[in-house]
């Protein structure tokens, strides 16, 4: 196994922008270059942090947009402590769908949430650890909506979870607080645009990510 520098690397995007499609290619790139790699999710991860996941996304709950950001971040903080942080102690790449900058977009810009409070709980829950590399996938949301909740891949109906149901004028917010966040940090967050194909998108990833290998 070759030696390394700590290498944690976020997935973002809207919904149905093919986080997951390329979560899975990173994993499979980074093992054949020689990494140890953990692929994991938020919210999930863990067995605790995945109920918390069934909470925040079945539809119809009555949850408050201050609530949601704590379960997010609760389940932030257990993911971190149980998986993260020892896979990253162990050499490990970590790759993650989704993480903090997730919570900046969607309870900060989406539902209207303090950032300064937002980033409080951010770096509490997280322990600090900063992504080496985040990758977000950008799609218009109209058309990564009907994606979305096409595949309906964890099974909640037509209309999509809880968050998928929210109106596309909250989809516009957070994609808008994807950009705004990708200006604000253009050396770790690349904006990466998904209106080709998979292996074209793929593509755009690789050589950003080949150019992150070489300081390794
Ligand atoms: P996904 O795994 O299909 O992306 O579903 C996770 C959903 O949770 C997605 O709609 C984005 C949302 N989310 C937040 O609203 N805040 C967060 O901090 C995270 C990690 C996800």
């Amino acid at each position: 196994m070759r030696k390394q520098k700590t290498l944690f690397i976020t997935v973002e995007g809207g919904e149905g922008s093919g986080k997951t499609t390329h979560s899975n290619l990173l994993k499979d790139y980074l093992a054949k270059s020689g990494f140890s790699v953990l692929l994991t999710r938020e919210p999930g991860g863990t067995a605790l942090a995945e109920a918390l996941r069934k909470i925040l996304l079945t539809p119809n709950s009555n949850l408050t947009p201050l609530s949601e950001l704590l379960l997010y971040e609760a389940a932030r903080a257990q993911h971190i402590q149980e998986i993260i942080l020892p896979a990253l102690k162990d050499g490990k790449a970590v790759v993650c769908d989704r993480f903090t900058d997730a919570t900046l977009a969607y309870q900060g810009y989406g539902r209207g949430l303090s950032a300064s409070l937002i980033s409080k709980l951010n770096g509490a829950a997280s322990y600090a650890i900063k992504p080496t590399l985040t990758f977000y996938l950008d799609i218009d949301p109209k058309l990564g909506l009907k994606k979305a909740k096409s595949l309906d891949k964890e099974s909640y109906g037509k209309d999509g979870d809880r968050i998928e149901r929210e109106s596309r004028a909250f989809h516009q917010r957070v994609r808008e607080g994807y950009l705004a966040q990708a200006k604000k940090e253009p050396k770790r967050i690349k904006i990466i645009k998904t209106d080709k194909n998979i292996a074209k998108t793929w593509n755009l990833i690789e050589k950003e990510l080949e150019k992150c290998l070489k300081k390794f």
